[in-house]
């Protein structure tokens, strides 16, 4: 079983000596320190890389994927990659970025049980529910989809704007922008949802924390 996978260590090698070809301090220099600017939190799908849909070297993107790109307060996983990216290696953006067609956000619009996973995409089926007026006049199954994938997004976003880690850093006076972008698998282009958040102002009351500290 294990020689199916020497095409993959072989890869690595390829890639490893064309990275030191261009420039053979690459390595060592990444070895010392990273200080990417940005953290990216997008989706686990295969067809949605993170470094490679935004031509990113390694050390230059944080990167946190899971099925459909949520942000959960209670996920232990994502909040100290957040808290990490934020309060350690001070990244100035954070990218939530969904992707049209995901098959989590599909699949938590169905009455079908998938098991295990049901539990994670089930924080979508919320998200499907209260905005549920919205879809009414959409027959289109790709179409309702995919403006699940865009709400998905902006309510990921703000979940990221809720947390105590964002906004301590606003409180102490850091630049930090949370943006909402999504990705198309079918042309492979990203579009910026236009709903970027930078301050406490844009948080309703009910979410802000007076002293996150
Ligand atoms: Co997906």
């Amino acid at each position: 079983m294990a020689d199916k996978l020497d095409i993959l260590i072989e890869s690595n090698r390829t890639w490893a000596e064309a990275i030191s070809r261009k420039d053979p301090y690459f390595f060592s220099k990444l070895s010392n320190q990273q200080s990417p600017q940005y953290l990216w939190i997008g989706c686990s799908d295969s067809r949605v890389p993170a470094n490679q849909i935004v031509d990113l070297l390694p050390g230059e993107l944080f990167v946190h994927r899971n099925v459909a790109n949520i942000v959960l307060h209670t996920d232990l996983n994502c909040q100290s990659v957040l808290q990490y990216a934020v309060e350690v290696l001070k990244v100035r953006h954070i990218i939530v970025c969904g992707h049209y067609g995901c098959g989590g956000v599909a699949a938590a619009m169905q009455n079908r049980e998938y098991g295990l996973i049901d539990y994670w995409l089930r924080n979508i089926r919320d998200i499907y529910y209260r905005h549920s007026a919205d879809f009414e006049h959409i027959t289109d199954d790709e179409q309702r989809v995919n403006l699940l994938c865009e709400l998905n997004v902006l309510q990921q976003l703000a979940n990221t704007c809720h947390t105590n880690i964002v906004q301590a850093a606003w409180i102490k006076g850091r630049e930090l922008t949370v943006h909402g972008w999504i990705y198309s698998i079918k042309d492979g282009l990203l579009k910026d949802l236009g709903a970027s958040i930078d301050g406490m102002d844009q948080i309703p009351n009910e979410y802000r924390i007076e002293s996150p500290d």
